[in-house]
């Protein structure tokens, strides 16, 4: 499939202008891109081939979210627990993952899409790091979609982080609430995720926005990550549309 180049390059009305029947679009999307490995040897092909059509299949469903009204779309790329697969499939991911940085950057800019990263930086290959950080400097004044890069990223270690900040600056414990711990956390100042969908067909968080997804709606499909298309997207939108979002209380 070719993708054309100028894929970002429709008017993007929607992200700005919310009509009264859009009032259900989730603000925030958060996806466990999961499945590449599947994708891959279902085709005979190695792990790397699937994470490369992966991340193919980024630029369709970055748009999607821009058509769609979405605000903020948080992506989990590699996670701590990652590293302990094997070096090759990790050096072939942080290649693809900086090539990628490196093809979309200009046109994720020009749309408006401010780009972040959530997670540590510490482990990431040197090249990515860098290509992260012009990547995040590059985009910070774009406000159409804040699209939040988890990539190192965990639940745990993210509070883990979050404690040692508030204990360095000396917070007293009175001070300390759960707006206090969520202005700690990497997605300081973000609204929690509205959605969260796990693409390939696992029931389980994998460690990813532990805190910010206590309410988050999940959505699990069975369609691996790299064929997750636009209508994939539509279908898990309109799921969260049907949802009775109750945070602890009654049923409507
Ligand atoms: C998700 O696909 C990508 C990453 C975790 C980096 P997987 O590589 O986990 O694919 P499966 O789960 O093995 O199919
Ligand atoms: C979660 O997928 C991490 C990413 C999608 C980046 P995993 O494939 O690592 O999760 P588990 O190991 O199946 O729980
Ligand atoms: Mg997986």
């Amino acid at each position: 499939m070719t993708i054309p180049a100028a894929i970002y390059d429709q008017p993007m009305t929607r992200a700005r202008t919310i009509t009264a029947t859009d009032t259900r679009t989730p603000n925030h999307v958060a996806i466990i891109m999961d499945g590449n490995g599947r994708w891959a040897r279902k085709r005979n092909l190695p792990r790397v081939a699937g994470h490369q059509a992966g991340t193919n299949n980024l630029r369709r469903i970055l748009r999607a979210c821009v058509d769609q009204g979405i605000k903020i779309l948080t992506l989990y790329a590699f996670s701590t627990e990652n590293w302990r697969r094997p070096e090759d499939e990790v050096n072939g991911l942080m290649r693809i993952l900086e090539a990628v940085i490196e093809r979309e950057l200009d046109e994720l800019d020009r749309s408006g899409v401010q780009i972040r990263h959530i997670g540590r930086m510490e482990r990431v290959p040197a090249g990515l790091q860098a290509k992260i950080k012009s990547a995040v400097a590059q985009t910070s004044h774009n406000d159409r979609l804040i699209l939040n890069v988890a990539l190192n990223y965990g639940g745990r270690a993210e509070i883990v982080d979050a404690v040692r900040a508030m204990l360095t600056e000396g917070l007293h414990p009175d001070f300390i609430d759960e707006d206090t711990i969520s202005r700690y956390l990497y997605t300081c100042g973000l609204p929690d995720p509205d959605l969260i969908i796990r693409t390939s067909g696992e029931y389980r968080s994998s460690n990813f926005l532990i805190w910010q997804g206590a309410y988050s709606e999940f959505y699990v499909t069975d369609v691996y990550w790299p064929d997750f298309d636009e209508s994939e997207l539509k279908k898990a939108i309109e799921q969260f549309n049907k949802r009775d979002r109750r945070f602890g209380g009654i049923a409507k």
